[in-house]
């Protein structure tokens, strides 16, 4: 069947909006349609290539940042301090892989959200759900929960703005090998994960003044002064995704051009549905998410449908089932995967698996569930062999509190503190450090 950057609108899609002006929509689609693309296709293809090593077990996924990026958070702070944390994270986990880490950041696009219902009741009350600040707002009120295609516009610069400022922290100097494990966290200052920073920040001093000494500094080496830094989001809005879907003129290849790495969400990935259909056909790498309902007939079917070549790197499985019952179902995806030769990156979601609801009310995730849902993602695949190759977190560089446990020893009665979250619950940056820590640890287990 003929892939066209418009077929997905002849199949089924799940999650989307009621608009209730179709011509407005149209409009918003076409201005974006007609706006400069947010990412370089020729950037696409080498993310696709460093996940290929990732796919081989020469490297390892670092994905994370907001579960929805919002309209009244966006400041330069709040992404300065994501990127800054999964830089240290990064740091943590070079050291203990000894292997590159690829690090894509969910950011610069993530506004969609998928609900489990279509409406929300309060009060007796019923509006629609929120979806997202890229379709409507989240306040429990008539007017602002209607739909809005603005919004997809507003979306679209805020992610020029992000890309923009990653861009220049990435490669002006932000990155600096000799200043990442510099940065103090001050809120984990008497933590037991600070002191752990601490002596790897003092081993990496030493590596650094040596690497000095043989003539390595940031200002004769690249790999010392800038890095490599992606975004992604889920792909839940084919709409916006094709008015960025553009043909390279270097290849002719279709890119999807909102954001280096897409991804299909657990809840559209229906293989006659608007969203595989979409993704299928441009040549970014993919996600795909996994969870308990994922039959090995339907992965199968997935994978020759989204990587029918079988190439290292366009594919990226996100497991995501949850502490208590990664052990029924990951083994049986790896089987599928083995059995069928098929090359994939593996990567961990610990965090969509593990959501309750707290004593105080609030939505959250423990941290030693996520911890041991990541440990048990590791233990799995090197019982078969295969390569454990990233994770996919939910995180902010910010001191939240909406995941309890860690290091900080957050309880049900702290999240009320700072509880900012616009959708699901974050690692703090704490949490988010302490959980790579853990992570280098086993990766040194896995590289003895
Ligand atoms: C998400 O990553 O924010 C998400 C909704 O995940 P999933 O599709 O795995 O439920
Ligand atoms: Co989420």
């Amino acid at each position: 069947m003929t892939w066209t950057p418009d077929s997905w609108r002849s199949k089924p899609a799940l999650q989307q909006p009621t608009y209730p002006d179709p011509h407005a929509l149209e409009t918003a689609e076409k201005e974006i349609a007609n706006s400069p693309p947010l990412v370089f296709a020729g950037e696409a293809r080498r993310l696709r290539k460093q996940l290929g090593q990732v796919a081989n077990g020469e490297a390892f996924l670092l994905q994370g940042g907001d579960c929805a990026e919002s309209f009244a958070e966006f400041h330069v702070d709040t992404i300065r301090d994501t990127f800054k944390v999964m830089l240290q994270m990064s740091v943590v986990l070079t050291y203990g892989a000894g292997l590159p880490v690829v690090k894509v950041g969910r950011m610069a696009g993530q506004f969609a959200k998928p609900r489990s219902s279509d409406f929300e009741v309060q009060g007796g009350i019923s509006l629609p759900s929120y979806r997202g600040d890229i379709v409507n707002g989240i306040t429990f009120d008539k007017e602002t929960r209607v739909p809005d295609p603005q919004r997809l516009i507003k979306a679209y610069n805020q992610s020029a703005l992000t890309l923009n400022l990653l861009r220049a922290f990435a490669q002006g100097g932000m990155a600096n090998l000799e200043q990442v494990h510099k940065w103090n966290l001050e809120f984990i200052a008497d933590t037991d994960e600070y002191s752990r920073y601490e002596e790897l920040a003092q081993q990496l001093d030493e590596t650094v003044a040596f690497m000095r000494a043989i003539g390595l500094t940031p200002e004769t080496t690249r790999q010392l002064r800038e890095t490599d830094f992606y975004t992604s989001h889920e792909a839940l809005l084919p709409g916006y995704e094709q008015a960025l879907v553009r043909n390279d003129s270097l290849t002719g290849d279709w890119y999807a051009c909102s954001a280096h790495m897409l991804w299909i969400g657990d809840r559209t990935r229906q293989i006659d549905g608007a969203h595989v259909e979409l993704l299928r056909g441009v040549e970014n790498p993919i996600g795909l998410k996994c969870g308990p309902s994922m039959t090995r007939d339907d992965l199968l079917e997935l994978m020759s449908i989204l990587n029918p070549e079988n190439e290292p790197g366009r594919l990226t499985l996100i497991t995501r089932h949850g502490a208590d019952h990664v052990q029924d179902f990951l083994p049986g995806l790896i089987e599928t995967v083995e059995a069928a030769g098929a090359s994939v990156v593996w990567s961990c979601d610990p965090m969509h698996g593990n959501t309750i609801v707290s004593s105080t009310g609030y939505k959250t995730r423990p941290y030693e569930s996520v911890a041991s849902e990541v440990q048990q993602f590791f233990d799995i695949h090197r019982s078969y062999g295969t390569h454990p190759g990233g994770v996919h977190f939910e995180m902010t560089g910010k001191n939240v509190t909406e995941c309890t446990g860690g290091a900080m020893k957050l309880g049900d009665e702290n999240l009320a503190d700072r509880y900012h979250t616009h959708c699901d619950p974050r690692l703090n940056a704490g949490q988010a450090l302490e959980l790579a820590f853990d992570i280098a640890d086993q990766l040194k287990v896995a590289r003895v």
